[in-house]
């Protein structure tokens, strides 16, 4: 398989580039709960269990079957995360963030109500979502690299909230909008789908950089790139939007690459037969940290570039 460094020719933001037609969570519970979207906090060493195998046990991905009903308006099911809430220590620079940033870089939640970009951003442009991004640092070097765009950053990871609020304040980053809720949720509920002829959608583009690769066989349920998440994302997209995730787990990579391809309303943007499907690194996603962790370990590092056709 190729590295994805290995050719750096790759300029554009997708957006100006014209494709073709294209924690801890024991959330394993059987129960429908109040509120899915904080789970308990529980120890790392928790989040290794295996899951309980009863009906009510429904990942993300699954959908409902015959006789289902749907829970009334406010309640969800428990579903299998694809995080694990920890309980991270919140630094003083990340407390006073929440307080002296947050009114105006941070978006509710609204479940059933969809997001308006206008109110949120005060003005038109294409849109991003961003999901899992950490502790915001890629997010904040996107952002300002792309002052055209704008980008909906959905994070669970309180200190990560907290430190990309920060940078927003401190280097008044105007395009970042902060969601802190499961994008799973984020995306069901506040992002409507394209219709038939593919109007209606508010997304130009998503990023899923290094999303926990849960390397663990009976873990891989959790991971955020499956079949039903990756329908949904591409539903949301734009004619001409783009889905750009990268990874440095190859078997993560391999599955992102099925999963992508299997897509019908996706078309992969990689023509180059010497990537083998993978798409050279845009020069607009710097180094992560995650990515810096996994080079040093000798990881190999994959990006995906699909784009809705
Ligand atoms: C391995 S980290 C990668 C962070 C960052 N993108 C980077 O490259 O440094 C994955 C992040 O995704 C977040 N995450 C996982 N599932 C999520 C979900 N459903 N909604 C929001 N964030 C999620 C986790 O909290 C975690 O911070």
């Amino acid at each position: 398989m190729k590295h994805s460094h290995d050719n750096n020719a790759f300029l554009q933001s997708p957006l100006r580039h014209s494709y073709p037609p294209m924690s801890t969570d024991s959330n394993f519970s059987a129960s429908a709960q109040a509120d899915s979207s904080h789970p308990a906090p529980a120890t790392p060493a928790a989040a290794d269990t295996p899951p309980h195998n009863t009906a009510d046990n429904q990942a993300h991905t699954s959908r409902p079957g015959p006789g289902h009903k749907p829970p009334p308006e406010g309640v969800y099911l428990r579903t299998i995360k694809s995080y694990v809430l920890r309980a991270g220590r919140m630094g003083t620079g990340q407390i006073k963030a929440f307080e002296l940033y947050g009114p105006r870089f941070q978006v509710p939640f609204t479940p059933h109500r969809h997001f308006d970009p206008v109110a949120a951003f005060g003005r038109s442009a294409p849109l991003v979502l961003e999901i899992g991004f950490g502790m915001g640092d890629a997010t904040a070097k996107i952002a300002h690299a792309r002052p055209g765009d704008d980008f909906l950053c959905c994070e669970v990871h309180e200190p990560g909230v907290g430190a990309l609020l920060k940078r927003c304040g401190e280097e008044n980053i105007g395009n970042i909008r902060i969601l802190r809720h499961d994008a799973v949720e984020v995306l069901e509920q506040m992002l409507p789908a394209a219709q038939a002829d593919g109007s209606g959608a508010l997304l130009d583009g998503v990023h899923i950089f290094f999303p926990d690769p849960w390397h663990k066989t009976k873990h891989n349920k959790r991971r955020l790139i499956q079949p039903a998440l990756v329908a949904k994302l591409a539903a949301r997209l734009k004619p001409g939007g783009y889905i750009h995730c990268a990874t440095d787990w190859e078997p993560y990579a391999q599955q992102m690459l099925e999963v992508l391809s299997a897509e019908p309303l996706l078309q992969n943007t990689s023509t180059d037969l010497a990537l083998a499907g993978y798409a050279p690194k845009p020069d607009y996603r710097p180094l992560t940290k995650f990515e810096n962790r996994g080079l040093k370990l000798g990881h190999g590092v994959w990006d995906l570039v699909f784009a809705r056709r």
